[in-house]
């Protein structure tokens, strides 16, 4: 299916999902919101996707945030719909059953870095800048910026960057844990690829657990130790678990076949 504001394509087993507004360095409006989930639903059912890599179009920009004509004019209940929204979207991916990783080409600031931060993987060319400059605009993040950068880089070093809305280079995304690579911007794609594909060699059902057991950390009202308990019993009834253990006793490689 084609978009008019994102671009796909599937190769080897790997969804390149391409933010495609570079005019607005591809500023996330209502319509790429729904496109994205579009993608999402999509990918989740298509079994010949194994993996996904997010970036953004040209050499500029991830995503520059939420698209700030759009809300300028917005009223209380609207500002609520459309962080609810795009929190909900973000979750999808979060919580997505196939490895999902950000390759962040330049700038991440607000809902762009949001969005990475909901991926499961972060990798960063050395132009990328991050930032959640939401207060000069006089509003707080609203796609859980507030909530995944204190889970990834620690509650006093993001007040400091909520509160500045200060702008950081990709060796400091890296020293903070905010990005797990920083690769000069040629090799961006080819270095997630490489992660992607090590991943997508693994079982993907028990891939799968393991993003629902370190979600489950995060979740309130669960127990992760729990979680994983049932996680880890469940993965006994698969054939991705024969396989691999079969694999291992008889000195070959694994095949899995995911399920
Ligand atoms: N929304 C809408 N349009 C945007 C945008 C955004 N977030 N960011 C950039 N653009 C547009 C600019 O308006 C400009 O369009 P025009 O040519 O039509 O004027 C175009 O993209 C290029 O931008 P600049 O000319 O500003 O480029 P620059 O290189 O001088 O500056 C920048 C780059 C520092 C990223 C600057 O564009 C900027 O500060 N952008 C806004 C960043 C921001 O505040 N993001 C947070 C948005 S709020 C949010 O995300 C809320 C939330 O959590 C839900």
């Amino acid at each position: 299916m084609k978009y008019e504001n994102i671009l796909t394509e599937i190769k080897d087993g790997i969804l390149y999902v391409t933010l495609n507004r570079p005019k607005q360095l591809n500023a996330l409006n209502k319509a790429v919101f729904s496109e994205l989930e579009a993608i999402l639903k999509d990918a989740e059912n298509n079994p010949e996707v194994k993996g996904l890599i997010i970036t953004g179009s040209g050499d500029k920009a991830f995503a520059a945030g939420a698209d700030i004509k759009e809300f300028a004019h917005f009223t209380v209940e609207q500002g609520k719909e459309l962080s609810a929204n795009g929190q909900r979207i973000f979750k999808i991916i979060e919580t997505f059953k196939k490895p999902v990783t950000a390759a962040i080409n330049g700038f991440a600031l607000g809902g762009g870095l949001e969005l990475a931060m909901a991926c499961h993987i972060r990798l960063a060319s050395e132009n990328a800048r991050f930032g959640q400059p939401e207060v000069s605009l006089g509003v707080t993040p609203g796609y859980a910026g507030t909530q995944r950068l204190t889970q990834l880089i620690g509650k006093g070093k993001a007040l400091e960057l909520l509160m500045t809305g200060a702008m950081i280079k990709a060796d400091e995304a890296l020293k903070l844990g905010l990005v797990n690579y920083v690769v000069p911007q040629e090799e961006l794609i080819a270095k997630t690829e490489e992660i992607l594909k090590t991943i997508m060699k693994q079982s993907p059902v028990a891939v799968a657990g393991v993003i629902t057991c370190v979600d489950a950390y995060f979740t309130d009202g669960i127990d992760g130790f729990k979680t994983e308990v049932e996680e880890f019993g469940k993965c006994f009834g698969t054939e991705d678990f024969k396989e691999g253990t079969d694999a291992f006793l008889n000195k070959r490689k694994p095949n899995f076949p995911g399920k």
